[in-house]
């Protein structure tokens, strides 16, 4: 066969050209501009584009996101990058799809361009612990906890701390010791600080960076309205949730003689804001409903405040936050932050109350003297 090197390296070009498009993200300088339209953005991610809620967890975002631009979904691990302008500020939104495993592949792809992102927010909804430290303690199950401030469906967790719900070894018999009583903490032998077992499971790592942010967002979140910047109204909540969150606490108060409705918390109109030193997400794959496994959670909660502040909290002082994505995206912030061309960058999370972790709990007098709580009792 006849030397043909044109046909050589037109074929070349041809390979060469088929790897290059093939590549899921450009790193170089000029396309990490592309990828993010700027050199020094913020980043909002989000995970649900609606599947799950019908409502694109960004559709907020995206209404007040100027002159967009939609990045071929061929070339990301993401659910959707867009790009575009805030109060003439860059801004790629990001959904990463839903669950800790998206999160992270996104997360990881989206800081290859890390040198040109100023900050990242993670937003998103989540099941929120009805009131700071429950219903009712395990410690003391024979009186409703009147000291926790109740949440509102609409109110706010902003914190840069996760643990992973899941890391946990032990039995069905353990975990359900106390069945049926729902003021039982579900048993285990080991938790969320065996990272030996299950590699990090608390998010604790933290800069002053991190702590301003959240503090930015949360003074933010707290203005009046014809304060803020935007100069609009909270939107009006949908009367369907504030009769389902009427309906909760008047089957709360009556069942427990505690009268939550009158609570400072649940009667103001604004959200309430609740900050890293009182909340935290507990991400799960695990979609679980109920007060033992809220306590659960509430317990690793206190413990990663306690790891990352310092401080001496416990399962009756905390709200829990039950979502799934902030394991992965911290766990991709972390590694890069350790990589030799990676940094630390600031960050935070806010996560909004869509629901209650688990429904009213009411004294069963057929056990008295024993304690009994069941939860979801609803007739
Ligand atoms: C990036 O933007 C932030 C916020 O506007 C600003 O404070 C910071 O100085 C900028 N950084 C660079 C390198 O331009
Ligand atoms: C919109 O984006 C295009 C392309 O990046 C840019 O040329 C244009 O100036 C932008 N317009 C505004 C109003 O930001
Ligand atoms: C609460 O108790 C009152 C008085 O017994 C009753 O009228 C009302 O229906 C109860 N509300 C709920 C939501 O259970
Ligand atoms: C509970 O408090 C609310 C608000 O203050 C009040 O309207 C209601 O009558 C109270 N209910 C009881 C049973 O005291
Ligand atoms: C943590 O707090 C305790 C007091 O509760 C204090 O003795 C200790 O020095 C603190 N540790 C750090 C690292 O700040």
């Amino acid at each position: 066969m006849p030397f043909r090197p044109q046909a050589l390296t037109a074929m070349i070009a041809l390979v060469l050209t088929l790897v290059t498009e093939g590549r899921a993200q450009p790193v170089s300088a000029d396309t990490c501009e592309e990828a993010l339209g700027g050199t020094n953005v913020t980043v909002l991610l989000v995970a649900d584009i609606g599947t799950f809620t019908g409502t694109a967890e960004g559709f907020y975002y995206s209404q007040a996101l100027q002159n967009t631009t939609t990045l071929d979904p061929g070339l990301t691990s993401c659910a959707i990058r867009t790009f575009g302008t805030i109060f003439g500020q860059p801004v790629a939104l990001i959904a990463t799809g839903i669950g800790e495993v998206k999160a992270a592949i996104c997360t990881s792809e989206v800081l290859q361009c890390g040198d040109y992102i100023n900050d990242i927010i993670f937003s998103g909804t989540a099941g929120f612990t009805p009131q700071v430290g429950g219903a009712v303690d395990p410690s003391d199950c024979t009186m409703p906890n009147t000291m926790g401030a109740p949440a509102k469906i609409g109110d706010l967790c902003i914190t840069p701390f996760a643990v992973n719900w899941n890391c946990r070894e032990g039995s069905f018999k353990e975990a359900c010791a106390a069945f049926p009583n729902q003021c039982g903490a579900p048993g285990y032998d080991l938790g969320p600080d065996e990272a030996g077992l299950y590699g990090q499971c608390l998010f604790t790592t933290f800069n002053q960076a991190d702590l301003t942010l959240s503090d930015e967002l949360i003074s933010a979140a707290q203005a009046p309205p014809a304060a803020n910047e935007l100069g609009v109204a909270y939107a009006t909540p949908a009367s369907y949730l504030t009769s389902y969150q009427s309906t909760y606490w008047t089957m709360q108060s009556n069942a427990s003689g505690t009268n939550f409705t009158a609570s400072p918390t649940l009667t103001t109109t604004m959200p309430n804001v609740f900050d890293y030193t009182v909340c935290a997400e507990t991400d799960s794959q695990y979609f679980w409903t109920s007060l033992p496994w809220d306590y659960l959670g509430r317990s690793y909660i206190a413990m990663t405040i306690n790891e990352a502040l310092n401080m001496t909290s416990d399962a009756s002082s905390v709200l829990g936050v039950s979502a799934e994505e902030g394991v992965g995206f911290l766990a991709a912030l972390y590694k890069y932050a350790g990589m030799t061309n990676g940094r630390a960058i600031p960050h935070t999370m806010i996560r909004s109350a869509s629901d209650y972790t688990y429904l009213p709990v009411d004294y069963d007098v057929r056990f008295l003297g024993e304690n009994i709580i069941l939860g979801g009792q609803q007739d």
